[in-house]
């Protein structure tokens, strides 16, 4: 099994994946993007590939490909199959010696840092500070479970009736399907495929449409680390692929972050299948809120607010979308408003001067025009940033609307919604975030503790943020998930997220 074969095939990971640094002398060409597979997308970013500085960072980037790229599996049967088949001995291993690969993985993706930045930069149209973030947080991933793990995975032992001894111990569950989205295509995906393996499951794992190149990436540098190709398969593709493995008899838990209509699908394939009761971990979105009040201070509420709506052109889960500020606290924020989304930089997201990078494809930026159009109908437009005409760009604006009904959907892209409340206005308003169904994320702007504990105590959301920025959890130290229509929980990243994806098994022998 490959558990013996796990000794003389894990190589040292600096051999198979080089220093980024050795290979500039003689740079090799740019990989065609076939040699990636499936990547005629890689020209899809409307991004201009031609800027000297862009090749020259890309050909060092890319000339890191680990040298036996292993092919993705087209066949989801197949991956279903050996996943299930490798199960065994991949949960038999044990959670430090899984660790231990996790941890090397993690170096892995270290060393390909530049590799893995540059193809989310031409994949995923993020900008240079976005890339890194997205690189640096799917190291943590593996970091962090891989430390879960060895902490969680010891058996517990429990007091219990002399002459008895009780033991409660984790172990895999079985095939975990990981289904992850474009907006953060190698944090999210390394993030549920780490959680799954250290928890001792196998995994299938099939990355958004958008963004395939990135996950085969990692996939190629988690196998190269050592992670068993039998116990990690990739398998990209659209909403039937999804569909097909959900619905595998082979399936013992599905890891999904995407859109709330899609998990519950998700949902109710998994209770249509005969068989086990399988577990449904769900992220999905929010019309995420941030409530200010008359005692905000006005330039770190304008800091925090440009950075909640509009970084990573507003494609995160967390950005805030609904800004319900205080009329007076509204009067002072406007103007700077308009001022700083003056200066927003929309563009090509490889210049270190850019702000805001295009958005993920035609599709989205045809919603955010369409969503523009229809509020344009019915709200005021308060500020447009200057953009890039053409390509992705779409440029971001701020609209103020009588009323937060108006936004009954989540607008995913740099869209700010804001909508003014008079004194005494304030229970109302959290009512408007509570009716939403949504509990995501929620900003507070305010100098009052007792305003600051009113609006927490009355709302049901998965991360607060109080009196910074909204987005950008980190891993260890913000776990980050939602409630109600925005997931089922555990939250990423936190002492309790290995809990979902393992089973419990409470051993009691009569001594
Ligand atoms: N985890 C991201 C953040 O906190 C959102 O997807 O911004």
């Amino acid at each position: 099994s490959f558990v013996n074969r796990l000794a003389d095939s894990a190589l040292p990971v600096a051999e198979v994946v080089g220093d980024p640094l050795d290979r500039l002398d003689a740079p090799s060409p740019i990989p065609q993007p076939r040699d990636l597979f499936a990547a005629e997308r890689i020209n899809s970013r409307g991004l201009d590939l031609a800027c000297p500085l862009a090749l020259a960072e890309l050909e060092k980037g890319l000339a890191k490909v680990p040298p036996a790229p292993s092919p993705p599996d087209a066949d989801p049967e197949q991956a279903m199959t050996t996943a299930a088949t490798a199960f065994a001995a991949w949960d038999g291993l044990g959670a430090p010696a899984r660790a231990a690969l996790l941890d090397k993985a993690a170096d892995a993706l270290e060393a390909d840092r530049v590799g893995l930045m540059a193809l989310a930069i031409i994949e995923a149209g993020k900008t240079i500070p976005d890339a890194l973030a997205e690189i640096r947080e799917a190291v943590d991933f593996l970091r962090f479970y891989a430390a879960e793990s060895r902490r969680l995975f010891a058996p517990h032992h429990l007091p219990g009736p002399v002459g008895e001894a009780n033991t409660l111990s984790l172990r895999g569950r079985g095939v975990f399907v990981c289904i992850s989205p474009w907006n953060f295509p190698l944090a999210i995906f390394v993030g549920q495929v780490a959680a799954a393996l250290a928890a001792g499951n196998t995994v299938v794992a099939k990355p958004a449409e958008q963004t395939p190149l990135m996950a085969a990436r990692a996939v190629r540098l988690l196998h190269a680390a050592g992670i068993p190709k039998e116990v990690l398969h990739l398998v990209p593709g659209g909403p039937a692929i999804g569909a097909a493995l959900v619905s595998h008899p082979a399936v013992a838990g599905v890891a999904f972050t995407g859109s709330t209509a899609t998990a519950k699908s998700i949902q109710r394939a998994l209770a249509a299948k005969d068989g086990p009761i399988v577990p449904l971990i769900a992220e999905t979105g929010g019309i995420n809120a941030m409530i200010a009040d008359s005692s905000a201070l006005t330039e770190q509420l304008l800091g925090d607010v440009m950075e909640s709506a509009f970084r990573s052109a507003g494609q995160r889960c967390s950005a805030l979308r609904l800004l319900l500020i205080q009329r007076e606290a509204w009067v002072k924020l406007e103007p700077m408003l308009v001022g700083a989304m003056a200066e927003l930089v929309v563009g090509d997201p490889k210049d270190l001067a850019s702000d805001i990078g295009p958005v993920i494809d035609a599709e989205a930026k045809a919603m955010l025009e369409a969503h523009a159009e229809r509020m344009a109908g019915c709200s005021r437009l308060v500020a447009q940033a200057p953009s890039t005409s053409g390509g992705l760009f779409f440029a971001p604006r701020v609209f103020e609307l009588a009323d937060a009904k108006r936004l009954d959907t989540e607008v995913f892209g740099p869209i700010l919604h804001v909508v003014a409340w008079e004194s005494q206005g304030l229970d109302a308003v959290i009512d408007t975030v509570a009716a939403s169904g949504y509990g995501l994320t929620l900003g507070i702007h305010s100098r009052i503790d007792a305003t600051i504990d009113h609006i927490r105590a009355r709302l049901r959301v998965g991360n607060v943020y109080v009196n910074r920025s909204m987005i950008g959890a980190v891993v260890g130290s913000q776990p980050f998930g939602g409630q109600g229509l925005s997931g089922t929980g555990p939250k990423a990243g936190g002492p309790n997220t290995l809990l979902r994806y393992a089973a419990e098994t409470c051993l009691s022998v009569n001594t």
